[in-house]
């Protein structure tokens, strides 16, 4: 299934989610990647949220890629527990999940790696804390110079890292001007078929 399902239209959506997924979502090889918003759980049981681009999905689940030492790498390390809000930029459409976060399948990293354009594949390299503390012109001098040494491309620094999110539940909101917004909301059950609930926006 792709292109829109108009959710607040139609009732016959589908029973398994990933397919909501595949009409709602670009696909994985188009290069404008859709951001949203990834919720962990902090060491004290806080929450805690960034922006992340979402890599790619599969039947499996919703990935993103970061370093592997960042903090929320930290914060899934100790509760794998996670949210994702995703944002449709349009006003009509959300998706909201939440999930566990798992180890993606070998090579589904590099591959990642290798679809990201160059600029986000530097930046994994150069993205720490030390080179942020310093100054403007050495960050700049820096990245110049990295690029030069590199002139024939990058493999991926061995911190680069992905998550895919499972989902347990998976929420997709519609919107309409002409009567209120609503929700079609899956869970996920023990045996791994998806029940279905229409909920208010
Ligand atoms: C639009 C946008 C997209 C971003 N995409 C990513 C991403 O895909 N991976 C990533 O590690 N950080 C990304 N960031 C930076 C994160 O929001 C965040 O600052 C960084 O990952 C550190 O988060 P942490 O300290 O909570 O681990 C993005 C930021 C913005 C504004």
């Amino acid at each position: 299934m792709t292109g829109w399902f108009d959710l607040a239209e139609r009732d016959d959506w589908p029973t398994d989610p990933f397919e909501l997924l595949t009409a709602w979502l670009p696909a994985n090889d188009d290069p404008a990647r859709p951001i949203m918003t990834v919720i962990t759980v902090d060491e004290t049981g806080a929450p805690d949220g960034r922006t992340q681009l979402l890599t790619e999905f599969d039947a499996g689940g919703l990935y993103f890629h970061a370093d592997a030492n960042s903090r929320k790498f930290a914060q899934l390390e100790n509760d794998p527990r996670v949210a994702l809000v995703i944002a449709l930029l349009d006003d009509k459409h959300q998706i909201t999940v939440q999930g566990v976060a798992e180890t993606p399948p070998p090579g589904e990293e590099d591959a990642a790696y290798r679809r990201r354009n160059v600029y986000l594949q530097q930046l994994a390299w150069q993205n720490t804390h030390e080179f942020a503390r310093r100054p403007l012109p050495e960050r700049v001098a820096a990245w110049a110079a990295f690029q030069e040494e590199h002139a024939d491309g990058f493999e991926p620094p061995v911190s680069w890292a992905g998550k895919r999110v499972r989902p347990t539940r998976l929420t997709f909101w519609a919107g309409r001007d002409d009567t209120a917004s609503r929700r079609v909301e899956y869970r996920r059950q023990p045996d791994e078929s998806w029940t279905v609930e229409v909920r208010a926006g």
